[in-house]
């Protein structure tokens, strides 16, 4: 079988660096460029402390024609510019910004801020959960792959969603690693100020990953089994000082009593057969110890002593599920590759 050829445009980031990580161990990929704006010039092994001895082009220079697959590791905005040239050319694009993630342009308008430069090819797009998309991603020119803190939310909430057990206002309570935030250096991630420090930002309903998140569930919902309110979510996230991961402590109000034990049995039924996704026996809680550097996703689902209050816990890495582990899992479902080749 022919190696899937492939280039990464914005590999000098986070996400591109981990990614590049992972297609170490891929026996069934070819690199043929990495791409950096800053770096163009210079080799990978210039720009991280690694033996990846890969010389970097701009995108300008990158030779499209020679691929497969594209994989977009540049921040939103400047990404949806580079996807258009990339469908352009015929290859098909892995999308990991929020370029493509909404469906609707005036939501990315009033998410984002700023217009929706290649709106047509919203259309498209496929938004990469892969446990839940599986089928469309298959066949997709182009995949947006979902947020970090998104992915966590909607696999922790689907299996109730898809019941009708979960309507109205959910709260998320999630916790991420400062790699979260990209490698430019900001204030909030300079080293005095997130170390030995632990602190929420854009708490509420205003962080952009809600729109992802609600837009997302609001596709699996079964309004005629509940009382017909959309799913709203409260969405508190955290800076910790760690360097990867993030944990989300979910609080849901059920509809009906179910125990524990009913409600492990509804998760671990709906996501039978899932290799990435761990679902951990009643009494046991998710930590960032069961996924961090593995594209693992690990849920527990705790039911407090009232009985209409759900907590669920779940944790993965935001650089791997939570960004290019899952593109890359997405890529090996888009060439009918084995999904777990390259990934733990
Ligand atoms: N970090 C995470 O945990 C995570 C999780 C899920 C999704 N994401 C998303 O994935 C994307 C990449 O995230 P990241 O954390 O890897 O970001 P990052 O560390 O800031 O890296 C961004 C990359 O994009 C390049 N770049 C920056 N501005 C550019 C422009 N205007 N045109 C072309 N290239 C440009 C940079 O390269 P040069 O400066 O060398 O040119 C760098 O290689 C973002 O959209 C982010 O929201 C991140």
């Amino acid at each position: 079988m022919a190696k899937v050829r492939l280039g990464i445009y914005g590999a000098t980031g986070y996400t591109g660096f981990e990614l590049l990580k992972l297609l170490q161990r891929h026996p069934q990929t070819e690199l043929v460029f990495l791409t950096s704006e800053s770096n163009a010039g210079a080799r990978f092994s210039d720009v991280f402390a690694c033996p990846f001895d890969y010389p970097l082009v701009s995108s300008e220079s990158a030779p499209l024609d020679q691929i497969d697959v594209a994989f977009l590791c540049l921040p939103h905005g400047a990404s949806m510019d580079w996807v258009r040239r990339v469908r352009q050319a015929g290859v098909r694009a892995i999308d990991l910004s929020a370029d493509f993630r909404l469906t609707d342009p005036q939501e990315y308008r009033r998410w984002y801020k700023e217009e929706h430069k290649a709106p047509e090819l919203l259309g498209e797009a496929v938004y990469g959960l892969t446990e839940l998309r599986r089928d469309e991603i298959r066949t997709a020119g182009l995949v947006a792959n979902p947020g970090c803190y998104p992915t966590t939310a909607i696999l922790g909430l689907y299996p109730l969603v898809k019941q009708g057990l979960a309507s109205g206002q959910v709260i998320v309570d999630a916790k991420s690693g400062v790699s979260g935030a990209g490698r430019s250096p900001s204030l909030k991630t300079h080293f005095v100020e997130a170390h030995d420090n632990f602190s929420p930002y854009n708490i509420g309903h205003v962080h952009r990953h809600i729109a992802e998140m609600e837009q997302e569930l609001g596709r699996w919902g079964r309004p005629n089994l509940v009382r017909a309110a959309p799913l709203r979510v409260i969405f508190s996230p955290h800076l910790l000082p760690i360097n990867q991961g993030i944990l989300s402590t979910i609080y849901v109000q059920l509809p009906q009593p179910w125990t524990e034990n009913e409600l492990v049995s509804l998760y671990r039924e709906t996501y039978a057969g899932e290799r990435f996704i761990q679902i951990l026996p009643p009494g046991q809680l998710a930590t960032l110890r069961h996924t961090v550097y593995s594209n693992r996703v690990a849920i527990s689902v705790t039911r407090p002593d009232d009985p209409s209050t759900l907590i669920v816990c779940v944790s993965e890495d935001n650089l791997i599920k939570g960004a290019s582990g899952q593109a890359l899992q997405n890529m090996n479902v888009m060439f009918g590759l084995e999904e777990s080749l390259g990934l733990l």
